[in-house]
């Protein structure tokens, strides 16, 4: 499916005023995506486990405007965990704009957004990927009434669509399992404008892999991911990077097959300190991990060295450390948190996660 698909050239049925509700969860990326064209196009494709505690549910509660009095305006209130929140209007106006031409009817009705997540707001979990999908469900819930005869596939594809539009890792939440956004050679069905379900065979070991994520610092990021991507352009190692990217997604095929963990380890903690590399060495330079971050993946390695258990990191574009590990060692590394790293956690917190299913429609 192109660009194209998604605007729709049927005539929208009248719909009384309603409201549907969806959530969404987080995801982390394997291979990482760092580094973006114009409209949201990734430079390189990505990989990420979707989770399942972390999640934004949000209610979206439409009614077409009078059409004498309506404005032709983007008319929504946005409620963030209960309150009113201006602040956040920016970036979902920001949304709208970009997604109306493939959602023509987003000005003829008022909306009013309730979200909430489920991980401590200042958590340092990125947000962005739950509650941009969890917006986009909710508006193509709507859609769905506005034009019923389209199929699942195209409601699936769309949102991830359109959530990609919203924040790009959120085209990788609509999906459980193992998600792909962006083109990659390999992966047959891929695509820069949404993420798709990971098509191949994926070991029994991966199917409810944990992660525990440690959270070392919850404070606001000094630089946001946005200028993160930004600063890929002109990056001096951005050829290779996007080059290494699209290899290790390659690499991972046969590893993710296989349930080949020692490979595994090497492709993802080497994504994840590449990751952090780049943002060494752009112009200007930077740094999100903090003394703690180091701490803790020095002792992951240590304890690997030692108990062979396959338990390894990864990092977003933060300070936090999701350590990720096969359920059958959960007792062991949950102990070896609690004896060894709970020490570099903020007030000692860190959320238990795993692998999930995907966003899921609320009934009420
Ligand atoms: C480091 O999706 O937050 O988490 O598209 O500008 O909203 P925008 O960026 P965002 O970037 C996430 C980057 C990352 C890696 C990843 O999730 O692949």
């Amino acid at each position: 499916m192109t660009q194209k698909d998604f605007i729709p050239n049927l005539e929208p049925k009248n719909i009384s005023p309603g409201e549907v509700s969806w959530q969404s969860p987080s995801n982390i990326a394997l291979v990482k995506y760092w580094g973006k064209k114009e409209n949201q196009i990734p430079a390189n494709p990505s990989i990420s486990f979707t989770l399942d505690n972390c999640k934004s549910t949000t209610t979206l509660k439409f009614s077409k405007k009078d059409e004498i009095t309506g404005t032709a305006e983007f008319d929504f209130d946005f409620y963030f965990e209960g309150k009113q929140k201006e602040d956040f209007k920016p970036k979902i106006t920001k949304f709208f704009q970009r997604i109306e031409q493939y959602c023509p009817y987003l000005k003829d009705f008022s909306f009013e957004i309730h979200s909430e997540n489920s991980f401590p707001h200042s958590s340092g979990i990125a947000s962005s990927a739950s509650g941009m999908s969890a917006i986009a469900l909710c508006l193509m819930d709507m859609e769905r009434k506005l034009y019923p005869e389209f199929s699942d596939e195209y409601f699936t594809k769309k949102a991830s669509f359109l959530a990609r539009l919203g924040s790009g890792s959120a085209s990788r939440s609509i999906d459980g399992g193992l998600v792909v956004w962006g083109e990659h050679k390999d992966i047959e069905g891929s695509s820069d404008e949404y993420a798709v379900a990971y098509p191949y065979k994926v070991h029994e070991i991966f199917r409810n892999y944990k992660d525990t994520i440690l959270l070392v610092d919850k404070g606001e990021k000094q630089v946001s991911s946005t200028v993160g991507h930004d600063l890929m352009h002109g990056h001096p190692f951005a050829e290779n990077r996007f080059r290494q990217a699209n290899d290790n997604l390659k690499a991972l095929i046969p590893v993710l097959e296989s349930g080949d963990t020692t490979e595994f380890i090497k492709i993802v903690e080497s994504e994840a300190l590449t990751l952090h590399a780049m943002m060494m060495s752009s112009q200007p330079y930077f740094i999100l991990m903090k003394p703690n971050t180091l701490q803790i993946l020095n002792k992951i390695w240590e304890y690997r060295d030692k108990t062979g258990i396959p338990v390894c990191f990864t990092l977003d574009a933060g300070a936090n450390v999701h350590v990720l590990y096969p359920e059958n060692h959960e007792t062991k590394i949950l102990e070896f948190i609690n004896n060894e790293l709970v020490v570099y956690c903020q007030n000692g917190h860190y959320i238990c996660d795993h692998v999930g299913d995907g966003a899921k429609k609320l009934y009420f």
